[in-house]
C-alpha cells in the first residue's frame, strides 16, 4: 500500500505557486479492499527555515484539496513536503519527500523592466479603434430609437487598410558566472509570444507562452528551472518574439491588438553553492535585431522563414552582434505579472504522415489521417533560395483536390520555408499553429512521406478517462471527441483551431461535463474562470469570448444566455467533481452579478403596451442571444446550417429555459456557501419564469408554441412546465424524433441532454436509435463520413458530398461523451471528488460489453460490464478511501466498498 501522485495545487513538484495556501490532494494505492483513510497528516520544510507547517495528525479521510495552514510562505523559495496517512487497516503510510516552489509574491521583486526594439512602421491609426467607432456609433443611433442600417464588424473592417506583419524581433544578451550555479530561476513574460534559449539550448519543450490572456489586464509569467544550462565563465541569453495574440491578427483575422510593439520582461536567478546570488534582468544592456529567419509569424496567416537569414546562434556566447542595435527600455504601461501554475502547451503526440497524395488537379497534398491543431515538421533538401509553401486544411472537396474553406481576411494558415545553405534542413515552425489533417505542398521536389511529421499541441492537462464499447464506431467517436478536445484547449478553450480560435463561453457550457471525463481540466478551467470574473463587464454582463476579441465589436457590451452561464455551470461542475468550495466562493460574486444582469434582461418588454403583463417580465423576449444555436434544419440559401437564424428562431423558449436554469444554480450555489436568503430568492424567481414560460408558451395538450427538439428538450430538462404536464412535452418530443427518422434536430444548448431526456422519460428505445444513428445528421454519419474530429454543423459534409465553410474541428457537439461515460458506461460521480462512486449504466443499452477508466481526484476507477440477453457481468476496480456502489437491473442498490470487484447480476 503506498501514497501516490501526490500534488501541490494540482501539480506534481510545481516551481511557480503564486498562492500563499497552496493545497495538497494525495491517492492511497491499496491491493486490498476496503481501505479508508483514518487520519492525515502534512510536514512542510524548508532548507533555512526548517519546518514551516506541521499538520498535526489530524483525524478523518480528507485526502483533496487541503490548504496550506502554515508560517507565511516566503517569495521565490522552495519547500519540502511529506503526506502522512493512517488506515482502518493500521497502515500507517508515508509519501516520498515532494516538493513546490513559489513564485514572486511582490512586484517589487522584479528587478527586471520592459525591453523593446524601436517600433517598425505602422498605420497611421490602428483599425481597430476606427472600428470602434463606427460601431458605438450605429449602437448610440439604435439606443436614440433612429433606424440605422448596421454593417456588421467584418464588412467595417474590410473597408480599412492591413495592419502590417512585422518580423519577429530577436533580443539577447550575455554575461558571466563566477562559478557552476547550483539552482537557477529564470522569470520571463513578452508582448508577443516568446521562445528563450541559454547558450544554445532552449529553456523549455512548451509553446505559445506567456499564453493568452486580456494582455492590458492580465499577463502571466513563466518560470523555469535552467540549472543545468548555466556554465562557468561567459553565457548567453536570446529572445525570439512573435506577434502571437498581442499583435497578431486573430478571430476575425484582424486587429485582435493589444499593441503594435514587441516586449520581454525576463530575469535569471543564479544561487551559487556558497549561497551566493546573481541576478540577470532585461536591461539597456540588451541588444535588438529583426533580421532574423522568422521573417513573419502569425497565429492565423502562418509563419514566413527565411533560413538564408540564418547567420548563428544568437543564444551562444561568441555569436557576433555588432550589427544589432540597443533596446529601449522606456515602457512602462503592463499590468503587474501573475505566475502561471498551470499547464503549458506542448506537443503531445508526433503523428508520421500516412500518405502522399497527388490530387486530380495535380496538387501535391500529404494526408496525416488525422485532424489535429499544431504545425507540420519537414525534412528539406533543396537548393538554396528555394520557396516552398505549405498550406493546412481539414478535408479535401468532394473530388479529392485541398479544400480550405475558411476565405476571408488572414486566414490562410499557410507556412513558407525559404531555404539556406544547409543540405538537410529541418523547418518547424513554432511561432504559429493549424488544424489541419491535409497540407498542400508547392514547391521542392521529390518529396517522400517520411520527410513530414505533424506536431500535435495542446495545454498539458493530464489525461484522465477513457471509454470503449463493443460498436467500433463509439470507439471512433470517443477518439474523435479526443481530438477535438485536444485541438481546442491551447492556453484557453477555444472554439476551433481554425476560424476564430477564441474563447467561446457557450462552447464550455454545453462540453463542459464530458472535457472533465477525458482530462484533468481542474487548474486550466479555474484559470479561465479567473480571466472571465477580471472580464465582467460593470453590468454584470459576461462577454461571448474569453479573452475578449477586441475585434468583435459589437459583442462587447452584451453577453448571451447559454453563454454567460458559464460562470455557474463550470464552478458547479468543478466542484462536484473534487469538492473545494473555493471554486464556488471565488466565483460567487460574479454569478451574482451575471444572475441580475440576466434578471435585468427578462424584465425588459418587447413593447410598452406589455409592461402591464407580468408574465413578460420573466420572459427572455427582447435583445439576442444565441438560443440553441446551430439546429441542422434551419439552412440558408444555399442548404447549409444557418447559425444565426437558429438563434433568432429558438431564442425565446430556448432562453428563457435557460434563464430558470441559471437561477436554479445560483440558488444551489447560495445554498452551499450558506446564503440561504439568496438561494430562496432565485428559487421563487426560477418559479415565476416557469410559470411565465407555461402560461405563455406551453398548449393544454403540452405542445410548445415553436415545436424545435431542442425546446422541448430544454423545457423538460430545465422542468419548465408542471410535472403533470411533462410526460406530455416527452411524447411530444419523442413524435418528433421518430419524425424526423431519429436523426438529431438540436444545436447547441439541448445537444448534451437529449439522450438523458429520452431515457429519463421512457424513451430509451429512442434514445439508442439517436445515438446509433449513422443518416445525417447524426454523431455515427460523421464517422461514415470518415471523421476524425468532431465537426461544428452536423451537415459540414453533405450527403451529397458538398462541403460548408465550417469548422471540422469543433468540440460542442462532442458532449455526448458525457453521456458515454455516465449512462452506457455507467460511472458516476455521486459525492464529491468520487468520494462516493455509483455505477449505474443504463441496462437497455443495445451494446454487449463496455469499459472504461476514470483517473479521479481520489484514484484511478476502472469499470467494465459485458452482458448477454440474460445476465451481466460487472468487473473493475474502486480506488482506496472511496466507496462504490451498483444499481441492479432489478432497481436493488449493492454495496461494493473499495478495492476490486467482480458482480454478476440477472438482467
Ligand atoms: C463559434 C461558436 C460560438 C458561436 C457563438 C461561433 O462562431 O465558432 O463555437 O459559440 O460562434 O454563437
Amino acid at each position: 500500500m503506498v501514497i501516490k501522485n501526490v500534488t501541490c495545487e494540482f501539480v506534481h513538484h510545481p516551481i511557480a505557486l503564486d498562492c500563499r495556501h497552496p493545497r495538497f490532494s494525495w491517492e492511497i494505492s491499496a491491493d486490498e479492499n476496503n481501505v479508508y483513510q483514518t487520519a492525515w497528516q502534512i510536514i512542510v520544510r524548508n532548507a533555512d527555515f526548517g519546518i514551516m507547517w506541521d499538520s498535526g495528525k489530524q483525524s478523518g479521510a480528507d485526502s483533496t484539496g487541503i490548504a496550506y495552514n502554515g508560517h507565511p510562505l516566503q517569495s521565490a523559495a522552495k519547500y519540502d513536503y511529506r503526506v502522512c496517512v493512517w488506515t482502518n487497516t493500521g497502515y500507517q503510510l508515508q509519501s516520498d519527500i515532494c516538493s513546490f516552489e513559489t513564485a514572486f509574491f511582490d512586484p517589487s521583486e522584479w528587478c527586471a523592466g520592459w525591453i523593446e526594439p524601436d517600433p517598425l512602421p505602422q498605420l497611421p491609426e490602428n483599425p481597430l479603434l476606427t472600428a470602434q467607432k463606427e460601431c458605438y456609433k450605429t449602437l448610440e443611433a439604435l439606443e436614440r430609437g433612429e433606424s440605422t442600417e448596421m454593417k456588421l464588424e467584418g464588412e467595417i473592417f474590410e473597408a480599412l487598410p492591413l495592419e502590417p506583419y512585422d518580423p519577429a524581433v530577436q533580443m539577447r544578451t550575455t554575461f558571466s558566472s563566477s562559478q557552476k550555479c547550483s539552482h537557477a530561476r529564470l522569470y520571463v513574460t513578452s508582448h508577443g509570444i516568446y521562445e528563450i534559449k541559454i547558450n544554445g539550448k532552449p529553456v523549455s519543450d512548451t509553446w505559445l507562452d506567456p499564453g493568452f490572456t486580456t494582455y492590458d489586464k492580465r499577463l502571466k509569467y513563466q518560470i523555469y528551472n535552467v540549472d543545468g544550462l548555466i556554465v562557468p565563465g561567459q553565457n548567453a541569453i536570446a529572445a525570439t518574439i512573435a506577434d502571437g495574440w498581442y499583435k497578431g491578427k486573430i478571430a476575425i483575422g484582424r486587429g485582435c491588438d493589444y499593441g503594435e510593439v514587441p516586449g520581454l520582461l525576463l530575469q535569471l536567478e543564479l544561487t551559487y553553492a556558497d549561497g551566493s546570488r546573481k541576478t540577470i534582468c532585461t536591461d539597456k544592456d540588451w541588444k535588438y535585431s529583426y533580421d532574423g529567419p522568422v521573417r513573419t509569424a502569425d497565429l492565423f496567416l502562418g509563419e514566413i522563414y527565411d533560413a538564408r537569414k540564418i547567420n548563428g546562434d544568437p543564444s551562444l556566447p561568441s555569436y557576433d552582434d555588432s550589427s544589432w542595435l540597443p533596446v529601449r527600455t522606456d515602457k512602462t504601461s503592463a499590468p503587474v505579472p501573475e505566475a502561471q501554475f498551470t499547464p503549458q502547451v506542448r506537443v503531445f503526440r508526433e503523428i508520421p504522415a500516412y500518405s502522399i497524395l497527388t490530387a486530380p488537379n495535380g496538387d501535391t497534398i500529404i494526408d496525416f489521417g488525422q485532424n489535429l491543431a499544431g504545425v507540420l515538421r519537414v525534412q528539406i533538401t533543396e537548393p538554396y533560395g528555394t520557396e516552398i509553401t505549405f498550406e493546412h486544411g481539414e478535408n479535401l472537396d468532394k473530388d479529392g483536390n485541398y479544400f480550405y474553406c475558411f476565405s476571408g481576411t488572414n486566414k490562410e494558415q499557410k507556412d513558407t520555408y525559404i531555404c539556406g545553405e544547409q543540405d538537410h534542413e529541418v523547418f518547424e515552425p513554432h511561432f504559429t499553429y493549424h488544424g489541419f489533417r491535409y497540407v498542400r505542398v508547392i514547391g521542392g521536389t521529390g518529396w517522400k512521406k517520411e520527410d513530414f511529421t505533424a506536431l500535435a499541441i495542446s495545454t498539458d492537462n493530464n489525461v484522465t478517462g477513457s471509454f470503449r464499447c463493443s460498436d467500433e464506431r463509439l470507439n471512433q467517436l470517443q477518439s474523435n471527441i479526443c481530438w477535438s478536445q485536444r485541438s481546442n484547449n491551447i492556453s484557453i478553450p477555444t472554439d476551433c483551431p481554425t476560424r476564430e480560435k477564441a474563447g467561446w463561453t457557450g462552447d464550455v457550457v454545453v462540453y463542459g461535463a464530458t472535457a472533465l471525463y477525458n482530462q484533468d481540466m481542474t487548474a486550466f478551467y479555474e484559470d479561465w474562470l479567473k480571466s472571465i470574473r477580471i472580464e465582467q463587464r460593470d453590468n454584470g454582463h459576461i462577454l461571448g469570448t474569453v479573452p475578449q476579441i477586441k475585434s468583435y465589436v459589437q459583442q462587447a457590451y452584451a453577453g448571451s444566455l447559454g453563454w454567460g452561464d458559464v460562470i455557474l455551470t463550470l464552478p458547479l461542475q468543478l466542484f462536484h467533481l473534487w469538492g473545494d468550495r473555493n471554486v464556488l466562493s471565488d466565483n460567487y460574486e460574479a454569478m451574482g452579478k451575471w444572475m441580475e444582469a440576466m434578471v435585468t434582461a427578462a424584465d425588459e418588454v418587447p413593447s410598452p403596451d406589455l409592461s402591464g403583463d407580468e408574465n413578460q417580465h420573466y420572459l427572455i423576449n427582447t435583445g439576442f442571444h444565441f438560443g440553441d444555436w446551430i439546429i441542422p434544419s434551419v439552412v440558408n440559401e444555399e442548404g447549409f446550417t444557418d447559425g444565426p437564424a437558429s438563434a433568432f428562431l429558438t431564442m425565446n423558449y430556448a432562453d428563457t429555459s435557460l434563464l430558470a436554469a441559471d437561477a436554479d444554480m445560483y440558488a444551489e450555489v447560495s445554498e452551499l456557501l450558506g446564503y440561504s436568503e439568496n438561494a430562496e430568492k432565485y428559487r421563487e424567481y426560477g418559479r415565476k419564469v416557469r410559470r411565465a414560460f407555461e402560461e405563455e408558451y406551453v398548449s393544454s395538450e403540452g405542445h410548445l408554441g415553436q415545436e424545435m427538439q431542442g425546446n422541448y428538450i430544454l423545457a423538460l430538462k430545465h422542468h419548465m412546465v408542471s410535472p403533470e404536464k411533462e410526460p406530455l412535452l416527452a411524447k411530444r418530443l419523442n413524435d418528433l424524433v421518430v419524425q424526423n427518422g431519429f436523426r438529431l434536430d438540436t444545436g447547441f444548448m439541448s445537444t448534451p441532454h437529449i439522450l438523458d431526456i429520452l431515457c429519463q422519460y421512457g424513451y430509451s428505445e429512442t434514445a439508442w436509435k439517436v445515438l446509433l444513428q449513422d443518416e445525417c445528421p447524426s454523431w455515427l454519419y460523421e464517422i461514415r463520413q470518415g471523421a476524425t474530429t468532431i465537426w461544428e454543423n452536423w451537415d459540414a459534409v453533405r450527403p451529397d458530398g458538398e462541403r460548408a465553410d465550417c469548422s471540422y474541428n469543433h468540440y460542442a457537439f462532442g458532449c455526448v461523451g458525457d453521456f458515454l461515460y455516465r449512462r452506457v458506461l455507467g460511472l458516476q460521480n455521486a459525492g464529491t471528488g468520487y468520494d462516493k462512486i455509483l455505477i449505474s449504466p443504463e441496462y437497455s443499452c443495445p451494446l454487449s460489453w463496455a469499459e472504461g477508466s476514470f483517473h479521479s481526484i481520489n484514484g484511478m476507477i476502472r469499470l467494465k460490464w459485458a452482458k448477454d440477453e440474460k445476465d451481466i457481468v460487472f468487473s473493475g476496480q474502486i480506488p482506496a478511501n472511496t466507496c462504490a456502489v451498483i444499481e441492479l437491473p432489478d432497481g436493488t442498490v449493492k454495496d461494493i466498498g473499495n478495492g476490486k470487484f467482480e458482480i454478476w447480476a440477472k438482467l
